[in-house]
């Protein structure tokens, strides 16, 4: 009997593939790399991965922009090199999530390129989204509407015979071509790619902007202003009638796909990234959706025990009624890495006025990402307090590589000419974008690259980096890494059902829970050392003072 229910209490481990390790010398990371570090990954204790897109792409937004989704990106290996790596894994008794990425293609695959070269109104251009343009001229967008990444929504082609021609819709860069979902061909083509991916072995899904796949760009479009007027925010609006962010038709295509997935044993799972809101994420979540969707409000919190307690209740009231479990998630590719975020100080002395630590550390993004205003240590023992609660959480919890090493987030170090995300491109001198928490990881203290490959990296590691090797830390009591590997371990033995019973500390920086089985929980929030209740400590995020827990850490007690 196979366990249908592996993914409700999964430590999950997001690879982002050509960070991770370079196996051929190019400079970016590969599939072989991965192969090459399953022992490592065993060794962690984690129960899947998650693999960040590794299809054919230019690279306009990290492989975010897929040329082909039933294909290995030459850069990264074959599709043997794919299979050998997902039977690498599942002999370690690690299971594999790949990213979908539905919502757009990139502007090189064979559909965009085929909608470019055909008439306006033919079957090719249907499989996206074009129209024509306002003015007498066609030569104005058809609506004012800013991309995720900065500037217009709309780019405006030239036709096959020269002339300027209609526009078409893109949430992200405008090398991300939006599908057009009502397309019944494009519906049929993604179902192939899930059992393609499905058949050879893969265990799961990650559904990148799960919520925006179905649109209503008929007719006259409204405005930007009366959007915003109406109340609408990056997260759409509270009845699913935004013109494309989380309209209620989008449950339709995950109904169908949750068809397919349910015909697989064990069923294959997914995941939602649907940055919507929270009220409306349980239809992504439920059994008869994807299952699960990312619940990203701990990840845009403060390290304050008053907003944790608050998110971590109502998501766990949230997945117990949707039928999902829980999910947690501190850093990923798209955010500044946790252990700089819970440093982040107004330029002030340690520990004082951090004013930044939510809102996934855009803030100091946006104010060009100087390490001078990052207090390292006190964010590190702030992001080790907060994973440890987490691995005590019922539910999956989804690390980032690189997290387990402590590692902080690369900020203006990066010089300008070497800065690959788009979002910097297309909002120059506004924000530094997301390459800091993509540099490639630091696997070795000397040699080139870290021990990443032999070849460099494609994104400057900068000389710290060596301080948070990977093989400065292993068999080190009390390193980061041994910290991941003491909890997680922990995790599997004492994981049981999904409950968690709340202590009142009386102590407002002070958060306690019991699970199941008879052990507990405590993070100290705050600066001054608290008690502990009697037991034995299994783990703590630093060590105890006098028998007393420190400031800003966790201890498990049973
Ligand atoms: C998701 C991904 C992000 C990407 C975007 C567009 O948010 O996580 O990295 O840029 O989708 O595909």
């Amino acid at each position: 009997m196979k366990d249908h229910n592996w993914w409700r209490q999964a430590a999950v481990y997001q690879i982002y593939p050509r960070s991770f390790a370079d196996s051929n010398g190019d400079g970016l990371g590969d599939i072989r790399g991965i192969t090459g570090k399953v022992s490592y990954l065993k060794s962690l204790g984690i129960d899947a991965v998650w693999l960040s897109p590794f299809y054919p792409s230019a690279l306009a937004d990290g492989g975010y922009d897929v040329d082909d989704y039933r294909n290995v990106d030459p850069k990264l290996g074959t599709l043997e090199d794919f299979d050998e790596m997902t039977a690498a894994l599942h002999d370690a008794g690690i299971k594999l999530i790949v990213d979908i990425v539905p919502n757009h293609s990139s502007n090189r695959h064979k559909w965009f390129k085929e909608a470019l070269a055909s008439p306006k109104g033919s079957a090719a251009r249907d499989r996206y989204i074009f129209r024509d343009g306002l003015g007498e001229n066609g030569e104005l967008p058809p609506s004012d509407w800013v991309s995720v990444f900065g500037g217009p929504t709309w780019e405006r082609i030239t036709e096959p015979d020269g002339s300027p021609g209609q526009w078409y819709f893109h949430i992200f860069a405008k090398e991300q071509p939006d599908f057009n979902w009502d397309n019944l061909e494009v519906r049929a083509d993604f179902l192939k790619t899930l059992r393609f991916w499905s058949d050879r072995g893969v265990d799961g899904f990650r559904i990148d902007v799960a919520h925006a796949l179905t649109k209503d760009l008929e007719g006259a479009l409204p405005t930007r202003a009366e959007l915003e007027a109406k109340g609408a925010d990056a997260e759409g609006f509270l009845d699913g009638s935004h013109p494309y962010w989380d309209r209620n038709e989008v449950h339709e295509i995950y109904a169908q796909w949750r068809k397919l997935f349910n015909e697989y044993n064990p069923p294959r799972t997914a995941v939602a990234e649907a940055w919507v809101h929270t009220d409306r994420r349980p239809r992504y979540a439920s059994p008869e959706g994807l299952g699960q969707a990312f619940n990203f409000d701990l990840l845009q919190a403060d390290f304050d025990a008053a907003q944790f307690r608050t998110i971590i209740t109502k998501n766990l009231a949230e997945a117990a009624a949707s039928g999902a479990s829980s999910t947690w998630v501190f850093s990923n590719h798209d955010v500044v890495r946790h252990a700089t975020r819970y440093g982040l100080t107004a330029a002030t002395p340690a520990g004082e006025g951090e004013i930044m630590a939510g809102l996934a550390g855009k803030e100091w993004l946006l104010d060009g990402g100087r390490r001078e205003d990052v207090n390292a240590e006190l964010g590190l023992r702030r992001a080790r307090a907060a994973s440890l609660l987490m691995f005590a959480l019922p539910g999956s919890a989804y690390l980032y590589q690189g997290e387990e090493l402590g590692l902080q987030e690369v900020g203006n170090e990066i010089p300008d000419s070497e800065r690959q995300d788009p979002a910097f491109y297309r909002n120059k001198g506004v924000e530094i974008g997301r390459d800091g928490c993509r540099v490639p990881l630091p696997w070795t203290t000397e040699g080139s690259s870290f021990g990443f490959g032999d070849g460099g990296a494609h994104l400057p590691q900068p000389e710290w980096f060596a301080a948070y090797a990977a093989d400065s830390q292993a068999g080190i009591h009390g390193s980061t890494l041994e910290l991941y590997r003491a909890a997680l371990r922990l995790r599997r033995e004492l994981q049981a059902v999904e409950e968690l019973e709340w202590i009142e500390t009386g102590n407002p920086k002070v958060l306690h829970f019991n699970r199941p089985g008879g052990w507990q929980s405590i993070t100290n929030f705050g600066d001054t050392p608290v008690d502990l209740p009697p037991g034995v400590v299994l783990v703590s995020s630093a060590p105890l003072e006098h028998g007393k827990l420190p400031g800003n850490s966790t201890v498990w007690v049973r």
